[in-house]
């Protein structure tokens, strides 16, 4: 142990690392080749899920659709193949259940093949206030929005380490950046996925030394339906996203094997600020911003559609 060498050694990574991401700001990223890659989607049944699916397949990727809802899921497998000679096996899988996990991923191995690009997307919402959202909910909220990534990883990730090659896909949301009120359950099971993706990142990186890529998503609300009836103030600052956008900034960011991704761009400004200003400062930026009264107007997906099939009865 050197303390001036190792600073100086410090600030000359430092200085070198810095210069290379403006470089890399400027001149555009190699893209990586997916073809042949077996790219397993949890939640590809639907919403983003769904749509990566489709971005994956258009680029020769090996698709292997988790969902427990088989009927989406079915439907995701014949929207991908009507791409063309796809490759696509669909799988029901309940994420949240370890042995059902390792179960089917014991079957997509010996059916399919070593996963080497995991996306672990699926998720869902409760949209009530802390004391009105059931145990249950809170518990449910955590199995499948993060706990779910360690039994996927455990599963897959083996197999990458061997080959030392492979991409884990870790869909979180700005809401596991920045608590959102409303969201207690949802944003703490988001801030959980972002950890253990983050820490897996460095774990890989520094300690297993693999070329194991991993990248970390965290968009704001997406028009998927998941979110159906949430608001935004001014659409110019943060915009409800459409879906189709957020999936090719979220490809793209794979391809270009980018480790963050916060969507929209203005995302990484209020991220910067909630570390240097007051509380009282930041309940100021999310009044103005409307983030404070977003979820007021939350139905969510299955309400809103039951709020639709009422309305069509009624015309009939
Ligand atoms: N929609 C948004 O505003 C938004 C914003 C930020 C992050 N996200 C995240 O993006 C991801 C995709 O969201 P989306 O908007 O496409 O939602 P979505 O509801 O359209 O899709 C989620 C999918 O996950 C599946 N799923 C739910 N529980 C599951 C389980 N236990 N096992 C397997 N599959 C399960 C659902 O059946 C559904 O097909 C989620 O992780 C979500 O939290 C969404």
């Amino acid at each position: 142990m050197n303390p001036v060498a190792d600073t100086v050694i410090f600030f000359g990574k430092f200085l070198y690392y810095f210069l290379e991401s403006l470089v890399l700001k400027v001149i555009p990223k190699r893209k990586k080749d997916v073809s042949g890659e077996i790219v397993l989607i949890t939640g590809a049944g639907s919403g983003l899920g769904r749509l990566l699916a489709m971005h994956f397949a258009s680029h020769g990727a090996i698709l292997v659709l988790w969902d427990i809802n088989q009927e989406g899921n079915m439907e995701t497998c014949r929207l991908v193949k009507q791409k063309g000679d796809v490759k696509v096996f669909a799988y029901k899988c309940d994420c949240s259940n370890r042995t059902e996990v390792y179960r089917v991923a014991d079957q997509v191995r010996e059916e399919v093949g070593d996963v080497t690009i995991l996306v672990n997307n699926a998720g869902i919402v409760t949209g009530k206030s802390f004391l009105n959202t059931p145990d249950h909910m809170v518990e449910k909220s955590f199995f499948v929005n993060a706990i779910s990534h360690f039994w996927t990883c455990k599963a897959f990730l083996p197999a990458m380490v061997k080959a030392n090659h492979g991409h884990l896909v870790c869909i979180s949301s700005i809401a596991g950046i920045v608590g959102i009120n409303g969201l207690s359950d949802y944003s703490s099971s988001k801030f959980a996925a972002f950890g253990f993706a983050e820490s897996l990142f460095f774990e890989l990186t520094m300690v297993m030394k693999t070329k194991i890529k991993s990248t970390i998503v965290c968009p704001y609300f997406i028009k998927t339906g998941m979110f159906e009836g949430c608001t935004t103030k001014y659409s110019f600052l943060l915009p409800l996203l459409e879906q189709e956008y957020v999936a090719k900034t979220i490809f793209n960011a794979i391809l270009e094997e980018q480790v963050y991704i916060l969507i929209p761009k203005f995302a990484y400004l209020a991220v910067l600020l909630k570390q240097m200003i007051s509380p009282k400062m930041m309940i100021a930026l999310g009044e103005y911003l409307g983030v404070d009264t977003c979820m007021t107007s939350f139905i969510g997906r299955a309400k809103a559609e039951a709020l639709q099939m009422e309305a069509e009865r009624k015309q009939q």
